[in-house]
């Protein structure tokens, strides 16, 4: 009877001893102002992570009408469309096609002095990618992009 319990208990003392010491960083801040940029350029999240959280702050001075900025996460390859898609839909959609599959993750689209976080889950990512991050604001995710990889 006790021996199913032992082999689990086991299975377990790896990934409590094993591997770094420090516990993985499920989290980072990225930041954009009026300029049109994020200050994160490439993410490695950490395949320990469960969910990975990201907190977009707009530091700049300007509405999100003007200068508005979202947190998008897809593969790379489906970019230029959910962009595309993203204009069409507009702002009151956070210039994203409602419902979108390719959308793996996203913030609203925020404008100066606000905040926005979006968690997702780190196991699906793994297989596929590579992906990219960017904001879909018209006229930004060519300037406001970056990788993302799961290491
Ligand atoms: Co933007």
């Amino acid at each position: 009877m006790l021996r199913p319990f032992a082999v689990v208990a086991l299975s377990v003392l790896p990934v409590l001893s094993g591997g770094s010491p420090w516990a993985a960083e499920c989290a980072i801040d990225v930041h954009a102002d009026d300029q049109v940029r994020f200050d994160v350029q490439s993410i490695v999240v950490d395949r320990r992570c469960t969910t990975f959280t990201v907190n977009l702050f707009h530091t700049g001075q300007l509405d999100r009408g003007v200068m508005g900025h979202n947190w998008v996460l897809s593969r790379a390859a489906d970019l230029m469309e959910v962009v595309a898609d993203g204009a069409v839909a507009g702002l009151d959609h956070d210039y994203l096609k409602p419902g979108d599959p390719r959308v793996i993750a996203h913030t609203r689209v925020v404008g100066a002095g606000e905040r926005d976080s979006v968690s997702f889950a780190v196991a699906g990512l793994e297989a596929g990618g590579p992906y990219l991050f960017f904001c879909s604001y018209p006229g930004h995710s060519s300037l406001m992009r970056g990788t993302l990889s799961v290491e």
